[in-house]
């Protein structure tokens, strides 16, 4: 079994160059494929798991969010992990969580996810910055599921100078295309159905992609409209999340509520010239 750590001085001897898999427990199989693209990335791999509270309003699932300890810990076994670091709050929010300096997001933290949910970046980066404090990691992996969290999180580390590698690895879905998320739980049987709708509309948008930008949201849309799902936001974007330019990698990135639970997903592909119109990179985006 992996080490469990909780305080801060007893990360002080991780040997060797160290790579991190920040999680918020709840482990399923994508969270195991992070941790088997780190393990060969470093000498110590460390996975954390914390339910962060800054990253959730008030009202949202902070409180009902699973919280599976005893199978997370066989989870990274299995993948290889060795020190599970599961700080305590006052370990990560020494002045309380509503206390203390935080990390502001930028301009990319309010727009899609961050329009939805206008503090939840500032609470993601805030504890991924003191957990990279805390841990030290040359490298560090992010699921691309939360691909707007991996573009600040790069960037933050970047522009913040913090010295980690940040890396992000591919989606990992159940056999009819639902991307795993720890919040999948929530989903009844009929909801659980519905949800296909959003894969399935990335993958009508991935088919349209050779007749441009405008095209890929149309198909989209359609099969969202199709399930009666009404998306928070269904937006093409570069790979930075600016405007998508035809010809060149983009991402087209969706989140809806099916039912009560609210689910991403996103993809990459490259929109086509044919169909592209000047005004059409800021039409291409809806609710962004
Ligand atoms: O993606 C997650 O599980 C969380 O947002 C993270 C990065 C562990 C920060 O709490």
């Amino acid at each position: 079994m992996p080490t469990v750590v909780r305080t801060a001085a007893e990360l002080t001897n991780l040997g060797g160059p160290v790579a991190l898999v920040p999680t918020m427990g709840a482990l399923h199989d994508g969270h195991v494929q992070l941790m088997k693209h780190a393990r060969p990335l470093a000498d110590t791999l460390v996975a954390s798991i914390f339910v962060n509270p800054t990253q959730f309003a008030p009202g949202e699932d902070f409180e009902a969010y699973p919280r599976t300890f005893d199978a997370d810990l066989q989870r990274c076994e299995e993948a290889g992990v060795d020190v599970v670091f599961a700080p305590t709050l006052e370990t990560m929010y020494p002045h309380g969580p509503d206390a203390g300096v935080t990390v502001d997001a930028g301009p990319l933290g309010s727009v899609l996810e961050g329009e939805q949910r206008p503090t939840h970046f500032r609470g993601v980066l805030t504890v991924v910055a003191k957990l990279f404090g805390l841990v030290r990691p040359d490298v560090a992996v992010f699921g691309e599921k939360d691909y707007q969290q991996l573009v600040l999180i790069r960037q933050m580390a970047a522009e913040l100078c913090l010295g980690v590698d940040v890396v992000g690895c591919p989606i990992v879905r159940e056999a009819d295309g639902l991307a795993m998320s720890s919040r999948n739980v929530y989903l009844g049987a009929e909801e659980r159905q519905r949800a296909t709708a959003l894969s399935r509309a990335l993958d009508a948008g991935v088919a349209a992609a050779s007749q441009g930008i405008d095209a890929v949201v149309t198909a989209a849309r359609s099969v969202l409209e199709a399930e009666g799902i009404a998306p928070d936001y269904l937006a093409l974007t570069d790979p930075d999340l600016g405007a998508p330019v035809p010809g060149q990698e983009a991402r087209l990135l969706v989140a809806a509520r099916v039912g009560t639970p609210r689910l991403l997903d996103n993809t990459g592909l490259v929109p086509h010239m044919s169909g592209h119109s000047p005004d059409s990179a800021n039409s291409a985006s809806e609710g962004a």
